[in-house]
């Protein structure tokens, strides 16, 4: 007989989107179970994003699980587009009233949200195997998995698909129920993580001949540095003394401006795409994150996006348990999509405008040094760029 247990919201993984709307819940009294299958080490070391817009800080703040962030991350307002070898500054506070956004490693994010999770006797269960979700079209909807060797069974009213894009939750929807909506591009980011003093106090993306080049950073002591590459690089092929040097070519600006280098601590190749399911839901089991969609990191925008969808399910949620509506979980795909396809545009067009694509003739290199010329000429689509980086609001309908 497996092991039986009873819960609330039963949440497939504890990235981003699985601990946000985790705390959320118990914040309104609400019953919930992570079950992650990787290690609590190696979720919380995993190198990936790190800005964090207005709305995340804010949400974690609200949350109580904002301290160390406003210790230790980076606020900024504004970030530098580098095209022919020139800085263009795009001003945050001056273009949105204010706004900035907090560079704060997602790593992080998640050693915060673990610790306050346990602190207020959360159950997240780590290195569970063989997780499967069922009954999706019932009112009581079960997961399965494995812990210790044990067969375990939870029984819950709700479940959270949080599980990424290669998780298990998106794919136990039945066939025909989901539209997919992809694209891929025709280039990958090699990135590194660096023990080096950030060579500029705000980030720096950069338009070049041979390839996008972005400088970011994690602290006064590490930067964080991506340049495009072929989506299959070989990262073999790629010796710390071969990066600096390509790094050093497309960031160059005729201003003296130097790159400091350093030791390598991690560097690896992601691929990039844009992928959205619709609905997000079915049944009882609700998408939120990466398993509902994929933006191009160009933007910045996943762990954001990631965020604000938990954020919209817990609202629901809070209503279902307070005064039995289902209203907001209704409207749930609805909501979280209107805002999900405008992020996905923007990360699509910040995507097109700063990559070499291979297929491009003279015709496209042209217009997209026009494009870059006026983003940062006009205040008006310099205002939008700022707006979009920030985070757009978010809206209840
Ligand atoms: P995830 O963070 O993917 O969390 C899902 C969790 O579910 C994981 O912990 C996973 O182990 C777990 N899981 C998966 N399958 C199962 C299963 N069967 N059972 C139980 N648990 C399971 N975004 C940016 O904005 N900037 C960046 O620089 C950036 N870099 C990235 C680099 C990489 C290599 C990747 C993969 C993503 C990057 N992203 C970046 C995107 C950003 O990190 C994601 O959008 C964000 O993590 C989404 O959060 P999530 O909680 O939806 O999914
Ligand atoms: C970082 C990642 C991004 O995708 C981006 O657009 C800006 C910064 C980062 O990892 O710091």
């Amino acid at each position: 007989m497996p092991k039986a247990q009873r819960t609330q919201v039963g949440i497939v993984g504890a990235g981003p989107a699985g601990l946000v709307l985790s705390h959320l819940l118990y914040l309104h009294g609400i019953e919930s179970v992570v079950l992650e299958n990787r290690s609590r080490t190696y979720v919380e070391e995993r190198v990936r994003a790190g800005v964090l817009e207005q709305n995340t800080v804010d949400l974690l703040c609200e949350m109580g699980v904002g301290e160390r962030m406003k210790r230790e991350g980076l606020v900024h307002y504004g970030i530098e587009l580098r095209f022919k070898r020139r800085g263009h500054r795009i001003d945050f506070q001056e273009l949105t009233g204010g706004k900035g956004i907090t560079i704060y490693a997602q790593a992080e994010v998640l050693k915060d949200l673990n610790n306050a999770r346990i602190a207020t006797g959360g159950q997240v269960l780590f290195e569970v195997e063989d997780v499967g979700v069922h009954d999706l079209d019932s009112p009581m909807p079960k997961i399965t998995y494995r812990k210790d060797d044990a067969d375990c069974e939870l029984h819950c009213d709700f479940i959270a698909g949080c599980d990424g894009f290669h998780g298990i939750c998106r794919p136990s929807v039945p066939a025909g129920v989901l539209t997919e909506y992809d694209r891929t591009y025709p280039f990958g980011w090699l990135g590194i993580l660096a023990q080096a003093p950030p060579s500029s106090e705000e980030l720096i993306y950069t338009y070049h001949e041979l390839g996008f080049a972005l400088l970011s950073m994690r602290n006064s002591q590490l930067s964080r540095l991506y340049l495009q590459c072929a989506p299959d690089e070989d990262i073999n092929g790629w010796s710390d003394d071969r990066i600096w040097r390509e790094l050093r070519t497309r960031l160059a600006s005729t201003n003296g401006w130097k790159l400091t280098d350093g030791p390598v601590l991690q560097k690896g190749v992601t691929g990039m795409r844009s992928f959205v399911v619709e609905p997000m839901q079915y049944g009882r089991l609700y998408l939120a994150g990466d398993s509902a969609h994929i933006v191009p990191p160009t933007g910045a925008k996943g762990l954001n996006l990631a965020v604000t969808d938990v954020q919209i399910l817990a609202r629901a949620l809070e209503e279902y348990y307070s005064k039995g509506s289902h209203n907001l979980l209704d409207s749930y795909s609805e909501v979280c999509l209107r805002r999900v396809w405008k992020v996905q545009r923007f990360s699509w067009w910040m995507t097109s405008m700063l990559h070499r694509f291979p297929d491009d003739n003279p015709f496209d290199q042209r217009r997209q040094l026009a494009e870059l010329d006026y983003v940062t000429s006009s205040r008006a689509a310099a205002k939008t760029l700022a707006e979009n980086y920030v985070g757009l609001p978010l809206e209840d309908h």
